[in-house]
């Protein structure tokens, strides 16, 4: 019988390759499906890729505490520059003296060489702090100055001005430069007074024009993307690097909050994971900490998703078998639960209450950022029977539930997308009734081929899905390109169908710094001036600016077996818009004939489209060619309630009809 059966599939399968493809799609208007959560499509944010420092954080200025383990690691010196380490800032000991030189031909000065330089623009406003004394008394007068080493021009100077410093005690210096002209590497120079000691600390430039005028803010065209997707959710600070190598790098928001100044550094996990890439000036200042995070999801209008340690180093760092060695001991845990509550706290509290919340209205946010989700553990995975991780996450949702049940916690099922420990991962987040289960998934095009139908099946009573970080990878071609963007586009049709038990999906990473980069493909692509939206991106804005609010179920003629190229489909109600708005992927070679039926409609007043056009394989869009391919608007005709169309080669298409 099984025989036969298979038999007659493989038969069926034939027939309908040899056949003409029925490319109907029956979408079903008159009954409304699943509700589509505002949270269903975010970003992932990871300081992986000099995303933070260097990249979304506006800062030009690497290493401006002098506290990397070089401590002059992106800075020159000339003359008589010492470090001293009794600064103003208990976290951030160290700061530099700068005395005269002793010789009028002699000068004191230090040079900051920025993130592969500093992007400046022409005309553009750049404002220079700077924490100094003079530690003898008297005044000094330091002079800044932009500039160009790489000119052939008299002066290297671009922009420059004086500040004046007075007295022994520590204050903060303001300086606004102008940048004559547009630059993509240059420095910054600070020059001592030739006869009086002066000392500095916490050097720091910003452009005056970052995302929102904020002082301590992000950089504009990059946090300007990112409000261009319109998010649901905005998941921080990663990824691994909430692990750590070790526990004592792991991130620690509390080390991210209150004054920049005070905030202690930390290594940066990916200056060393590969040794193909290598950078050895990879810290995270935290300068872009859990109140910028927090902002910026407001600003955004994301649902902030925070993640926290679980107690446990990275997995794929350290001994697995020997997890007692590595991780917390269940018995120690409680610090990494009290990290949980105050976060809670942090952000949601009574600043009259409690003095984390009382932090968060003394750094400028009274009002609390209204936190609904908590994930607690990145890729975290229980070895065989020893449950690592589930047991350590039993303490953590016990302990927080019992004070906020009202926080939605988020567990894992680890690394891999299938397999005994992802099975073993999601057996125990039902068991412990995690609200949602975060998966990840970096997979070749196969994979995704395979994969069109992974959540038609998901069990309906158990934990909501968390797709928390995925990509296609296509077949060992790790780069951004259109061919492997269109699986990524056909995929989320099935996310969408299952909006039902999938609540939240993100792509992953987010950002790359083209000379600093570890990790690819990303979703935007950026150097010290420029950025590009990746065809990736695209995709995922498209969904996002088009989710509706309530799924509608779609069938297809004929659906294409597993593992096959062709077409793919799904569909969503828009309340506010009252539009019907379809997604179709054609991932084969050839364009295919649609035809959508809006069953239960009778006529349709105009459909609207938008189309992705993934056919130039190798095609991406670069800091050079940023609109190599763009989403591009344009119409469809509809005969009463069926929309007739022809989808080219390797096309998404969003139909929004009226
Ligand atoms: O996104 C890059 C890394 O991939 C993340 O840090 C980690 O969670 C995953 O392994």
């Amino acid at each position: 019988m099984r025989i036969k059966n298979i038999l007659l599939g493989a038969f069926l399968t034939a027939g309908i390759s040899a056949s003409a493809q029925d490319n109907t799609i029956t979408v079903e208007t008159a009954k409304l499906g699943a509700p589509v959560q505002p949270t269903m499509y975010g970003i992932f944010f990871e300081d992986i890729n000099y995303a933070a420092d260097g990249g979304l954080y506006a800062e030009l200025v690497i290493n401006r505490s002098f506290e990397f383990p070089n401590p002059f690691a992106g800075w020159d010196i000339s003359g008589k520059v010492t470090l001293q380490n009794d600064g103003p800032f208990d976290k951030n000991p160290h700061y530099v003296r700068l005395a005269p030189s002793g010789h009028n031909d002699k000068h004191t000065m230090i040079e900051n060489h920025g993130f592969f330089g500093m992007g400046l623009k022409k005309g553009a406003a750049y404002r220079f702090t700077v924490w100094a004394r003079c530690p003898e008394g008297g005044n000094s007068k330091i002079w800044i100055d932009l500039v160009d080493n790489a000119t052939m021009g008299e002066d290297q100077k671009l922009g420059n001005g004086g500040i004046e410093v007075s007295g022994k005690e520590w204050k903060k210096y303001t300086l606004v430069l102008k940048a004559g002209k547009t630059i993509e590497r240059a420095h910054l120079r600070v020059w001592g007074d030739s006869r009086v000691t002066t000392d500095l600390e916490h050097v720091s430039l910003f452009p005056v024009d970052t995302y929102n005028g904020d002082e301590n803010g992000m950089r504009k065209d990059l946090a300007q993307a990112l409000f261009d997707m319109k998010p649901g959710v905005f998941r921080f600070p990663g990824g691994c690097i909430v692990e750590g190598t070790d526990l004592a790098t792991r991130y620690q928001w509390k080390n991210t909050v209150g004054p920049v100044e005070n905030r202690p550094l930390n290594e940066n996990r990916w200056h060393y994971t590969f040794t193909s890439r290598y950078y050895p000036n990879y810290f995270q200042s935290y300068g872009l900490g859990f109140y910028e995070y927090f902002r910026l999801s407001e600003q955004i209008g994301a649902e902030p998703l925070p993640v926290l340690n679980v107690g446990m180093s990275c997995q794929f760092q350290n001994n697995i078998r020997n997890e007692k060695k590595v991780h917390v001991a269940i018995e120690d845990l409680q610090p990494y639960i009290d990290d949980c509550i105050d976060l809670i706290e942090f952000a949601n509290g009574d600043p009259a209450k409690n003095k984390w919340a009382a932090l968060r209205a003394e750094m400028g946010h009274p009002a609390p950022f209204n936190l609904k989700y908590l994930g607690v553990g990145n890729e975290q995975w229980d070895y065989k029977d020893n449950k690592a991780f589930s047991k350590r996450l039993k303490v953590f949702m016990d302990a927080i539930r019992k004070v906020h049940p009202e926080i939605k916690l988020i567990g894992t099922s680890g690394p891999n997308s299938e397999g005994e420990d992802f099975d073993l991962g999601w057996t125990a987040m039902k068991e412990l009734k995690a609200d949602l289960v975060d998966e990840h998934f970096y997979r070749n095009i196969n994979w995704f081929k395979n994969e069109m139908y992974r959540y038609d099946e998901y069990d309906r009573k158990g934990p909501k899905v968390f797709a928390g970080e995925y990509a296609c990878h296509d077949s060992g071609k790790k780069y951004n390109h259109a061919g492997a963007s269109i699986y990524e586009a056909a995929f989320m049709t099935n996310l969408e169908k299952n909006a039902d038990i999938v609540h939240m999906a993100t792509y992953a990473p987010l950002f790359a710094h083209v000379e600093g980069w570890q990790w690819r493909p990303d979703a935007i692509w950026f150097d010290n001036l420029r950025s590009a939206k990746t065809v990736s991106y695209h995709v995922q804005a498209l969904y996002a600016q088009n989710k509706g609010t309530h799924v509608l179920k779609t069938t297809l003629a004929t659906p294409t077996p597993k593992g096959q190229d062709g077409i793919f489909s799904s569909a969503v109600y828009d309340k506010e818009q009252d539009e019907v708005i379809v997604k179709v992927v054609n991932t084969t070679e050839k364009a295919q004939q649609v035809d959508i039926q809006l069953q239960g409609k009778k006529a349709i007043a105009r459909v609207n489209t938008i189309s992705l056009d993934c056919s130039d394989y190798d095609m991406e869009n670069t800091v050079d060619n940023p609109n190599a391919i763009v989403p591009v608007q344009g119409t469809a005709k509809a005969e009463g309630s069926l929309i007739k169309a022809t989808i080219p080669a390797k096309t998404f298409v969003i139909y929004k009809a009226k």
